[in-house]
């Protein structure tokens, strides 16, 4: 279905042009899909509650059924439109932490389509800062069901270049609002389960859940398995949680340790890796870079260790650098798990499928 004319439409990230929004509107009204820009990572959006629209969007991801998405609301009580029998904690973080990078889990109202939820008996839902996402979702007067704007499997998309090179023909329509501010993907807390549990660590750091929610679970760790493929099954109990998810089409390492190990052996790694001829790209931070400039490696960098914000915005457009400038393997040095650390950790490790070193 590479048959469509994607147009990419420039608006204003702080004062979208309310034409250009109809317009875009409009487009979600008649079950067309419209990409555009939340304050994490681009979303590929259709009206949620048509399940013809929602069709599409696995249809243009190449994504399989059994992975549901998320509904984006651009207010706090819409959440009755698409969730039922709402706890009372769901309010609390909502009246807290929305608009913002925070997906809630619930159990699902009775208008949502079953294509959103996968079947599931809980809808995913969210309400996004970005003004673009707001305005869209006012004007289209329905929520929207979005997940990120990237082929399946791919990394998520935090500008409109990104999403053109893994989506173009397959959309009509990509808001360009410029990059995304926070760059990583929203964090999903699950309010179905005995205990709140972090299903994906993501914009919404888990000590800012913790000030709310004491009894927070952290997301579990699962054991890397480096060949791992993605099976409906599984994914039916326990959505987007597979390891190899957000990969580069490279293969990625992550060096973890202090940072001096980290740069010994990541040099170490780079020189044998050129002796054999092969061309290197690595994801370092601002502190590395004068062990790193002679080395011959491409270089991105992502910021200083101690600005996690800085480094989850550039991450992906990283990753996607260096995939694009035909090295042969990525480096990527490890981080800090506070605050959005968390959430930059598991997105390495996830673009690495868990290969790590020192082993
Ligand atoms: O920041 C974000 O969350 C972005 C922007 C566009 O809002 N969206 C996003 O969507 O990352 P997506 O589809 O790439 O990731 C959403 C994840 C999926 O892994 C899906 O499996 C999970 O949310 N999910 C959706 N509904 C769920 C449910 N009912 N129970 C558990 N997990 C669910
Ligand atoms: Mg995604």
């Amino acid at each position: 279905m590479n048959d469509m004319q994607t147009e990419v439409l420039p608006v204003d990230p702080i004062h979208p042009d309310p034409a250009i929004i109809a317009r875009a509107a409009e487009l979600l009204r008649s079950e067309q899909l419209v990409v555009f820009p939340t304050e994490t990572v681009y979303g590929l959006g259709a009206d949620a509650l048509q399940a013809h629209a929602v069709e599409k969007i696995f249809a243009a991801k190449g994504r399989p059924h059994s992975d549901p998405l998320i509904a984006h609301i651009a207010d706090e009580h819409d959440l009755e439109k698409v969730a039922s029998n709402i706890p009372t904690i769901a309010w609390k973080l909502a009246h807290t932490f929305w608009p913002g990078p925070l997906t809630l889990i619930l159990p699902a109202g009775p208008h949502i389509p079953h294509v959103v939820t996968a079947g599931l008996a809980t809808v995913a839902v969210r309400m996004p800062r970005h003004p673009v996402a707001l305005a869209l979702i006012r004007a289209t007067g329905s929520p929207i069901a979005a997940p990120s704007a990237n082929r399946f499997m791919h990394v998520s998309p935090t500008t409109a270049q990104h999403v053109l090179s893994d989506l173009s023909g397959r959309v009509p329509l990509i808001l360009d609002g410029g990059s995304c501010t926070v760059g990583v993907e929203s964090t999903i807390l699950d309010l179905c389960g005995d205990i709140p549990t972090i299903l994906r660590p993501g914009g919404t750091s888990l000590e800012a859940l913790r000030t709310q929610l004491p009894t927070v679970q952290a997301p579990t760790r699962r054991a890397p398995q480096h060949k791992e493929r993605h099976d409906e099954q599984q994914a039916l109990k326990a959505p987007g949680q597979m390891l190899i998810h957000y990969s580069p089409s490279v293969p990625a390492f992550l060096f973890e340790g202090t940072s001096e190990m980290i740069r010994a052996t990541m040099l170490a790694e780079v020189q044998r890796r050129q002796a054999q001829g092969e061309r290197v790209g690595i994801l370092i931070a601002d502190e590395d870079l004068a062990t790193f400039q002679e080395s011959g490696a491409l270089i991105y960098t992502l910021g200083r260790t101690n600005e996690p914000e800085q480094i989850a915005a550039r991450l992906f457009a990283g990753l996607r650098v260096l995939e694009e400038s035909g090295v042969q393997v990525i480096l990527c040095r490890s981080f800090s798990e506070q605050g959005l650390g968390l959430a930059i950790r598991d997105r390495l490790l996830k673009a690495t499928g868990g290969k790590v070193f020192p082993a």
